[in-house]
């Protein structure tokens, strides 16, 4: 096991990375053909992005950044994995898309992105689990943000991540959980790849509340403008029913619970 949660987690995500870039998760030649990542309430939540600058923190392997440009944003797209960022980077080529990727931890995002600012952060889907102090995220957040520029988030609902795979049962803390080292002793893989057979099987994250991220968010100087749960996900839950769009909800009969929820706010301007 590794001690430390940033060298475990890095390496988690290292091995991980290419996995992603080569399986049917993210199909990056359904990608290339034009596929829009973006789930369908964002773009009316967030609003027009055409011209302005967009960064995209813990941007993977550059899908739903190189989405925001197809949009018309100018995008930045920031993570800790190499391989990762080389995918971006190759994906961004391969699409004939504007895009700038970097290659840091977030904790140290102004720092690596120059001091630069942008319009808008954008950030989600299975992100804020791997981080340990949110009010240092949030911090850091608002000094990318240029005054008047907005944080758009939109992440798994803590209740899906308390739940087993039966999609009924709470297993994990959904309030107060710790951040803490997972063990994979059967390398079962990822959730993109779920076949693999993982070398690295020690992952530490932890699960926010909805009021644990309102808290940082706020406690940063930030003006909350929108949160939002949503009935539909992009991330196949077995116990969930994908629908024509794609998308997957809770199946008609059983009652329904956010899947995911999602957050603006401003910088004052
Ligand atoms: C689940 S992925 C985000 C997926 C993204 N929403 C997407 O669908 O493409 C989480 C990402 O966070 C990155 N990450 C985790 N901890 C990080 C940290 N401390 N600093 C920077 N990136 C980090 C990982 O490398 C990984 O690419």
């Amino acid at each position: 096991m590794i001690e430390d949660w940033q060298q475990a987690n890095r390496a988690w995500w290292d091995e991980a990375a290419p996995l992603h870039a080569t399986g049917d998760f993210y199909d990056l030649k359904g990608f290339l053909a034009g596929r829009d990542d973006i789930r369908p309430f964002e773009p009316g939540e967030l609003g027009p992005v055409d011209g302005l600058t967009l960064c995209h923190l813990q941007c993977h392997i550059g899908t739903d950044t190189l989405s925001w440009a197809r949009r018309g944003a100018r995008v930045t797209g920031l993570d800790f994995s190499d391989p990762a960022i080389e995918t971006a980077r190759h994906l961004a080529v391969d699409s004939g898309l504007e895009a700038d990727f970097v290659c840091a931890d977030v904790y140290d995002a102004p720092t690596a992105l120059g001091g630069r600012t942008f319009d808008i952060v954008y950030t989600g889907i299975g992100a804020l689990t791997w981080l340990p102090d949110l009010a240092r995220w949030a911090g850091l957040v608002a000094d990318l943000l240029r005054p008047g520029g907005v944080l758009y988030l939109v992440e798994v609902h803590p209740t899906v991540n308390g739940l087993d795979g039966d999609g009924k049962t709470i297993v994990e803390d959904t309030i107060a959980a710790p951040f803490r080292a997972w063990e994979d002793p059967d390398r079962t893989g990822t959730y993109a790849a779920p076949e693999a057979e993982m070398v690295n099987t020690t992952a530490y994250e932890r699960n926010w509340a909805l009021s644990e991220v309102v808290t940082a968010v706020l406690g940063a100087g930030l003006h909350l403008e929108l949160l939002g749960e949503q009935e539909v996900t992009n991330v196949p839950l077995p116990w969930l029913e994908r629908g024509p769009d794609g998308l997957y909800r809770i199946k008609p009969g059983s009652p329904r619970y956010p899947l995911t929820y999602s957050l603006r706010a401003r910088k004052s301007g």
